[in-house]
């Protein structure tokens, strides 16, 4: 029976993967799940791995394993952030290949691309210029990433596929009121403010910078669908996936835009304030989608019920949230 590895399985997109393999083997899909936590199998400790790997031998490798944070923390930590994640990346890619992995979908993020790409940003911006400073060493490792699924490929002929997701959010995401990405801040922001009865809620900058938003459970969708468990799905999509691939909603929305939806769900009632003398950041962050939507996939939940079902995960779990320090 064929072996899936589904690595960093307790993380926010890992566990949406989880989830979604999960409902698979329910609906009778014929797999064996492989997971394990990080206190059982360091993915940066290279024995391990190798010793994983070679005892297990999977057929099929996801690696949604990464050290994640926001800016403060790899400002704080740029050392943590590019080690680890190299040494994860070398060590599942190169272990999966000698352990005769000849499928394996490799996780990096939009960052990779250059800070004054093109918007939207294409596959092809890769390397075309500087990138952003705050998270260079990071997207430095997951570059090594791409360039170590497409080195094997070429030298070996195995078939490692990359997807860039743009931001994500949904159940799991971080909460934390200074470390976590826009979305997650305003739900919990807006949350405090409706249930404190406050008459305002002030945002930063201009409330104009655009972003695009991408729920956790299509991003697990569309791994999925890169990844074809299924030959047909995997078969169809081989042609395309020379490299990496991005993956988004192909729609963005304003800063402001997006602080109403979030207002509307939340039941904030109040005025939104904007706080100019606060920095912007980048005008537009997109990516173009129209290689995956040439593939077939697009993305099917809507922003406002996507952030609605995360406000009620966020409801439910709120004495168990994630993301103090580092996060
Ligand atoms: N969240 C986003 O908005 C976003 C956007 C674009 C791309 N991505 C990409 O998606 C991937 C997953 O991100 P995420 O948001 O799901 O991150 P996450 O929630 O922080 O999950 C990361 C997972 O990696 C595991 N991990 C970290 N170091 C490990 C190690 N040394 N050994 C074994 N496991 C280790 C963590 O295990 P523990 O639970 O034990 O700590 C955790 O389960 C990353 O590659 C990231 O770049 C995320």
């Amino acid at each position: 029976m064929m072996k899936v590895f589904l690595a960093g399985h307790r993380g926010m997109v890992g566990s949406a993967i989880l989830r979604q393999l999960n409902q698979q083997l329910d609906n009778g899909k014929q797999f064996e799940l492989l997971t394990r936590k990080r206190a059982e199998l360091d993915l940066t400790d290279q024995s391990q791995v190798r010793e994983f790997f070679q005892s297990e031998r999977p057929d099929v490798v996801i690696l949604a394993a990464a050290k994640v944070g926001g800016i403060h923390a790899n400002n704080e930590y740029p050392a943590d952030f590019i080690y680890e994640n190299l040494m994860m990346e070398a060590n599942v890619i190169h272990q999966a290949f000698e352990a005769g992995v000849m499928r394996l979908l490799f996780l990096g993020s939009s960052c990779i691309y250059p800070k004054n790409a093109p918007q939207p940003m294409t596959e092809d911006a890769l390397l075309t210029g500087t990138l952003e400073p705050t998270n260079e060493p990071y997207a430095i490792a997951k570059i090594a990433g791409i360039k170590l699924c497409e080195s094997y490929n070429r030298q070996h002929d195995t078939d490692y596929r990359s997807v860039m997701p743009t931001n994500l959010y949904g159940p799991g995401d971080n909460f934390h009121p200074e470390n976590s990405h826009v979305l997650p801040a305003l739900i919990r922001r807006f949350h405090e403010a409706a249930q404190e009865g406050q008459h305002e809620v002030v945002i930063w900058g201009t409330g104009t910078p655009r972003r695009e938003f991408l729920h956790v459970d299509d991003m697990a969708a569309a791994s999925l669908f890169l990844l074809g468990l299924d030959r047909e799905t995997y078969e169809a999509n081989t042609a395309p996936m020379l490299s990496h691939i991005n993956v988004g909603s192909g729609e963005d929305i304003s800063i402001i835009d997006l602080a109403r939806l979030v207002a509307k769900v939340t039941g904030f009632e109040g005025q939104i304030l904007i706080d100019p003398t606060k920095p912007d950041g980048t005008m537009r962050k997109l990516m173009d989608v129209s290689r995956l939507d040439n593939m077939g996939w697009r993305a099917s939940i809507d922003l406002e019920d996507g952030i609605a079902q995360t406000y009620r995960w966020f409801l439910e779990n709120q004495s168990e949230l994630r993301g103090s320090g580092e996060q």
